[in-house]
């Protein structure tokens, strides 16, 4: 019998006007950040609501901007979950400061536990990051009331989250902290390739997040390029995490199409949702209507039994030519945090060994999402 085609865990196709936009943008001339990064700074913060966005190289870029700009410098400590992507993390070491781990809530909600913030806090505490994982919001009330109480700076990683809400479906995620760090990485909701921004709606912070974007120059290339400045001045020690215009500009030609994006998720994750929270030994994260405000980023699941889940993912990608990740290894676990002493996490420990994502992408077929699904319950019970 013939193989069946591989199922991705994600992938992308671009439209012709996409891929047109990027030619553009390489045929102007000018191929650094300038004039089509503006345009998408102003698009992107109008999507958003909020008073400024600046376009990065990365997601990393921007949550070491988010934690310089609330501060952050050597001695202080920065409390991330110990469930998400590595640079939520390293971004504070690039700061000289201490990533501090806080737990995650459990299995049904692999987002920070805001208790367990609390009993982190420390007189050294400068700021504690909250990811949005899987493009569910984090525990903003809890959270902006407890950083409110210790006059800490509460920054969002919201990296999976672009055009996600609150709880409540009032604001988008990512402009409810003192910053929002996103990442346009190739497989995320709204992607380039790579890239980042920092949303905020404080002028200073948006203007210094400017300044160290691009070496603390008082001005750019672009502006000498139009004559308005002859020379600069240079401040402090900025980076370079300029984004450059054929990113920009496929952005802007790619954010249109990004609440289409986003329902055409939401419709596959509620197939998955319907197919599987039934199934014995899984665990489907997330309520109905936090699906409602998320932007759906991955799927994520819970096995009951940590141990079936290396040898599912194996067997799905083996025997049914399907790719499957993990999201995340818990950051204390890795070698280059374990002589820390971070742990023991015992809920992240958990979701660390029991996380399961599925494929998800705007253009996955029902088809295939059928044949993903028909395939965790044939291996669930072969295994079993
Ligand atoms: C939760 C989280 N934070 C931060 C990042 C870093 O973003 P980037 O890869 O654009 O540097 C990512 C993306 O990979 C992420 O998933």
């Amino acid at each position: 019998m013939p193989e069946p085609p591989l199922i991705p865990l994600f992938d992308i196709r671009l439209s012709d006007d996409e891929v047109d936009a990027v030619a553009e943008a390489l045929r102007s001339g000018w191929l650094t950040q300038g004039p089509r990064t503006e345009t998408f700074e102003r698009e992107f913060a109008e999507h958003l609501g909020v008073r400024h966005v600046v376009a990065l190289s990365s997601g990393t870029a921007a949550l070491h901007l988010a934690y310089l700009a609330a501060g952050v410098g050597s001695g202080d400590e920065v409390i991330v979950p110990a469930i998400t992507f590595v640079a939520t993390a390293n971004a504070a070491r690039y700061c000289g400061a201490t990533p501090v781990l806080a737990d995650v809530t459990g299995p049904l909600d692999p987002g920070i536990d805001p208790a367990d913030v609390e009993r982190r806090v420390t007189a050294r505490t400068k700021a504690v990051c909250a990811v949005h994982y899987a493009g569910y919001p984090a525990a903003m009330d809890e959270l902006s009331a407890l950083c409110g109480d210790h006059g800490i700076a509460l920054i969002e990683d919201a990296a999976h989250a672009p055009s996600a809400s609150s709880r409540d479906g009032s604001r988008k995620l990512g402009t409810l902290g003192l910053t929002g760090a996103f990442s346009f990485f190739s497989n995320k909701v709204l992607s380039c390739g790579e890239g980042g921004a920092l949303a905020t709606d404080d002028d200073a912070v948006a203007a210094l997040a400017r300044s160290l974007r691009s070496h603390a120059m008082t001005s750019g290339t672009w502006d000498r390029h139009r004559g308005r400045s002859a020379t600069y001045d240079v401040t402090g020690v900025g980076f370079n995490y300029r984004m450059d215009e054929p990113r920009a500009a496929l952005l802007s030609a790619r954010l249109p199409g990004l609440e289409a994006d986003i329902e055409a998720r939401r419709r596959l994750v509620g197939r998955y949702r319907e197919a599987l929270r039934g199934q014995p030994g899984v665990i489907v994260p997330y309520r109905d209507e936090e699906v409602g405000v998320s932007s759906c980023y991955v799927m994520p699941v819970l096995l009951e039994e940590p141990a079936l889940r290396d040898p599912l993912r194996r067997l799905l990608l083996e025997d049914h030519r399907i790719q499957t990740s993990v999201l995340y290894p818990a950051i204390h676990e890795f070698s280059a945090y374990e002589a820390a002493g971070l742990g023991p996490l015992p809920q992240s420990e958990l979701v660390a060994r029991s996380e399961l994502t599925l494929p998800l992408f705007p253009g996955l077929g029902e088809d295939d999402q059928d044949r993903v699904i028909k395939a965790v319950h044939e291996g669930l019970s072969q295994l079993g």
